[in-house]
């Protein structure tokens, strides 16, 4: 039986289609994946893709588990980084499936962070048109984001996750207690997305805490930097939550799904000018966040004191990065035309309208955005 204590969230994919996969989230629950995968999937072979940091960590637990249950089991190894989620790595995966004789009603799972999750799903999403697959996220932002909505991909040297699927997982399996190996820099990447979240909370449409998500979230730091369990479970829980409610309404990105985006649009042009070096997602997106700010302050959508306010959340979690003087501000604006968030040539910016909630703008002149840029530095 799984432990009383997990949750659970529903992830309606899409709406239309009446289509639910769910998102249990506990702690210590990995020894529990046998079970589950015995339950949502009638599977003889699994195919576990993980990598060369997290299988020392994790990987016996997660043998041991599937073995219990019965069934036939293989690992693919992948080399650990964003460098590898590449087409090398899809194209092991895709090998060792072929060897071990995968098929449709078997499964393929990923264990790891975002870059484990992005390429085995895609990896999933292609072998024989399509084989289930489940996520087992191991980095706060794999549980707070990448896990959850079914966006799966590799990256292409011209650019990040330009190729991929929206390919949806069978269940997602979060154990929170496998946070306890991150490093701090590592959380913080994840928490920048949690802040995010905080910041365009009401538009994701949900309500879910006895306080506004930003306030929580300034009442709960220290809390949060200690990994409580009570404290993470409910983060990560409410996280998903709001992902999940805006998922449901637009799966593929056709309208509100665009928020999501809030800081990416600044953040992607400076990971790619940094050729994804030296500076981390979590790092980048905090600095868009900031310039996202402060042009929805200069074009007078907020006031001085909210946009204080936010700011100062993000200075309270840490987020003090800047943009490395080697990039200039005209480089990241060109970067941001070969963003997928460019529509017919406009650069589309999510800006905030009012308290945590968020617009998508594709008006916003080369002037603003580089008086944003500079403060950056
Ligand atoms: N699909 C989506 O919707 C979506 C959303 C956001 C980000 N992403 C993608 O996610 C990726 C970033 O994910 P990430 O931040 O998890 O990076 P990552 O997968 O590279 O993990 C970060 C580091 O932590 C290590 N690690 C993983 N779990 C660990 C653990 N429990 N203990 C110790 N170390 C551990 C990894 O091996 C890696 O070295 C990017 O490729 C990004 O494009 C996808």
């Amino acid at each position: 039986m799984i432990s009383n204590k997990t949750q659970t969230v529903k992830v309606e994919i899409p709406a239309q289609q009446k289509y639910f996969y769910p998102i249990i989230i506990g702690e210590n629950i990995l020894d529990k994946v046998g079970e589950l995968v015995k339950k949502y999937i009638k599977a003889e072979k699994l195919l576990v893709v993980t990598n060369k940091k997290v299988y020392p960590l994790y990987g016996e637990k997660i043998k041991e588990s599937l073995l219990k249950e019965g069934f036939e089991i293989d690992f693919v190894i992948l080399e650990d980084g964003e460098k590898h989620k590449n087409i090398n790595s899809l194209e092991a995966i895709w090998q060792k499936a072929i060897e071990f004789k995968l098929e449709r009603k078997d499964a393929i799972i990923a264990l790891g962070g975002g870059v484990v999750g992005d390429v085995t799903g895609f990896a999933a999403a292609t072998y024989l048109r399509g084989i289930y697959f489940v996520q087992i996220p191991t980095t706060l932002l794999s549980q707070v984001d990448s896990s959850v909505g079914g966006k799966v991909a590799i990256n292409n040297k011209l650019g990040k996750n330009l190729i991929g699927s929206f390919y949806q997982p069978k269940f997602v399996l979060t154990d929170i207690s496998t946070l306890k190996t991150l490093s701090v820099e590592e959380l913080k990447v994840g928490l920048a997305e949690v802040l995010k979240y905080g910041i365009i909370e009401k538009s994701c449409g949900l309500n879910g805490l006895n306080t506004t998500f930003l306030q929580y979230l300034r009442q709960n730091k220290d809390a949060i930097f200690a990994l409580d369990t009570d404290i993470i479970q409910e983060l990560v829980k409410y996280c998903c939550e709001l992902k999940a409610a805006v998922v449901n309404k637009d799966e593929k990105e056709a309208g509100l799904r665009a928020i999501l985006n809030f800081g990416h649009t600044i953040g992607h042009a400076i990971e790619k000018c940094s050729n994804y070096e030296n500076i981390n997602h979590g790092q980048a997106i905090a600095i868009g966040m900031k310039g996202a700010l402060f042009i929805s302050k200069k074009r007078k959508l907020i006031d001085e004191n909210y946009y204080k306010t936010c700011l100062e959340l993000l200075d309270l979690y840490g987020m003090d990065y800047k943009i490395n003087k080697s990039i200039n501000s005209e480089m990241i604006y060109e970067a941001m035309f070969g963003d997928k968030k460019v529509l017919s040539g406009k650069i589309r910016f999510v800006l905030l309208t009012g308290e945590s909630e968020v617009s998508v703008f594709n008006d916003v002149d080369k002037e603003t955005l580089i008086e944003a840029l500079n403060i950056l530095y």
